[in-house]
């Protein structure tokens, strides 16, 4: 079974219109409503793929129910933690004519130290039964910064190997606590390290405390930095559709990966067909079959030149 923690987790609403006029009102034609996060999009293409999943993290109020009852009818195995505050909705907002969407991003509930404290202990029931965890996504409000630090440490002290997909502030904190993967996009690398050459930046924060850093470059497909040497990965074409939840599509990738212990090439080349699967697909979390079966044996792989004597410095 693989764990996927959500700390974060939101009710994602979708509204389908014509054309948004701003400073009016707007007719929506159709209204899709499901559970979000990248936790829960990550264990949805898990659950696809037939790899056990179980779903955790913290959710609340109505919204937290919307979100419990969408996760049962999506036939994932849900163990979120209910907390006092309400949790977040974000709204999607399409304008079909055109091909662009709106999103507007609710903050989420404040997570008191106690509620903290308790989802640490709800988190220590889960881990024995898990081949892995996936940590993804943002912190609600009142953790502190180390938050995913203590779940790697949770983590570790089960002997559950941990996959963190988590930017700024909240990805510096948790490296010295050592996940066995991080999936930073190109600009949570820069964001993470100054440093605008992805190889370069995941060097670094493979130095700073990753196990492995597969880095997403969009289109461009993934580079891995691992202690079995450093690859490049991508599919054959850029796609058109929806990159939102690629990473996570990627994510789910690259867990099982580890859990099979699959050779790198594979993982990535595996990593790199799901993830553009998913950007042919229109919702977050899910991908089209098709394009995957499609795509696979049309990823290129390439070794990258070994490390260079000198590494840059760790994160600022
Ligand atoms: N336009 C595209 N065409 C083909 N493949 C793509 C495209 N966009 C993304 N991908 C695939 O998806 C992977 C993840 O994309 P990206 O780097 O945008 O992730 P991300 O920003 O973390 O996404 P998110 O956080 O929304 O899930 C890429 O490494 C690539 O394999
Ligand atoms: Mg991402």
């Amino acid at each position: 079974m693989i764990l996927t923690v959500t700390p974060n987790a939101a009710l994602d609403i979708t509204h389908h219109l014509d054309r948004l006029r701003p400073h009016g009102s707007n007719r929506v034609r159709a209204v899709a409503e499901r559970a979000g996060g990248k936790g829960v999009n990550v264990a949805r293409v898990l659950h696809a793929l037939g790899h056990p999943t179980v779903v955790t993290g913290l959710v609340g109020g109505i919204t937290g129910r919307a979100i419990r009852a969408e996760l049962a009818a999506a036939g994932l195995t849900d163990r979120m933690l209910a907390i006092p505050g309400e949790s977040r909705r974000t709204v999607a907002v399409v304008e079909e004519s055109v091909g662009d969407t709106t999103v507007l991003l609710e903050p989420g509930p404040v997570v008191g130290v106690e509620e903290w404290e308790r989802f640490l202990h709800h988190l220590d029931t889960l881990l024995p039964g898990a081949a892995a965890v996936v940590l993804s996504g943002s912190l609600p409000r009142g953790l502190p910064r180390d938050a995913y630090a203590q779940l790697l440490r949770h983590a570790h002290a089960h002997g559950v190997p941990a996959v963190l997909d988590a930017d700024g502030a909240a990805l510096r904190a948790a490296l010295p606590a050592g996940p066995a993967l991080i999936k930073p996009n190109a600009d949570e690398l820069t964001a993470a390290t100054g440093l605008a050459d992805p190889v370069a930046a995941a060097r670094a924060l493979h130095a700073a405390g990753a196990g492995a850093v597969v880095a997403s470059l969009g289109a461009d497909g993934v580079i891995a930095v691992t202690p079995h040497g450093s690859w490049h990965a991508r599919g054959p074409e850029r796609l058109a559709g929806n990159p939102t939840g690629a990473g996570d599509a990627a994510v789910a990738a690259l867990t099982l990966g580890l859990v099979t212990r699959t050779p790198w090439p594979d993982r990535l080349a595996e990593a790199v067909a799901l993830s553009a699967a998913a950007v042919a697909a229109p919702l977050a979390g899910d991908f089209d079959p098709a394009v995957h079966r499609a795509l696979r044996p049309r990823v290129n792989v390439r070794h990258l030149a070994p490390f260079a004597a000198e590494e840059p410095d760790p994160c600022p």
